[in-house]
């Protein structure tokens, strides 16, 4: 799959390892930054992984911030996209098949690397499920149309 992924300061030691992780399991990673430690405003992260994964230019995208909610909290006001912060990887998976998340968000002072990389497998090899799960999705879409207008 082609993953964009995004952070802040506060998530750059975290990014550099799960970049080489999510290659090593045979992904394209688009890196949209940062790559340094120096104090950088969140929501412009979340705004470029968002656009990038509603475009369709990847498959899906990965946000990481001190807790995972402000970057999330950005992406999720790009139309189209569904970012979920998750610490666990039962609700990694659970987002992916139920909500069809699109974005996949953690905070790097609440999970560990090693958590991090389960939280990335359970959410990657998820599949989206259809019926009422795929229904309710629409809901959400069809709020998010309401209120675009
Ligand atoms: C940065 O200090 C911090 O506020 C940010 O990484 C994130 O946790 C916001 O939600």
């Amino acid at each position: 799959m082609k993953i964009a992924i995004g952070n802040d300061h506060a998530a750059v030691d975290m990014k550099k390892e799960l970049i080489p992780f999510l290659e090593s399991l045979g992904h394209e990673v688009v890196n949209f930054g940062t790559d340094t430690k120096e104090s950088t405003p969140y929501p412009m992260y979340g705004e470029k992984v968002g656009e990038y994964v509603a475009s369709g230019q990847a498959d899906c995208g990965v946000l990481i911030c001190g807790t995972g909610v402000g970057i999330s909290l950005a992406a999720n006001k790009v139309p189209g996209i569904r970012a979920a912060v998750c610490s666990e990887p039962t609700t990694a998976r659970l987002v992916r098949e139920h909500n069809h998340a699109n974005i996949i968000a953690f905070g790097e002072r609440i999970v560990g690397v090693e958590t991090a990389k389960d939280i990335l497998l359970a959410y990657l090899n998820a599949t989206p499920l259809d019926g009422r799960h795929a229904e309710r999705v629409q809901m959400i879409m069809d709020i998010e149309a309401k209120h675009m207008k």
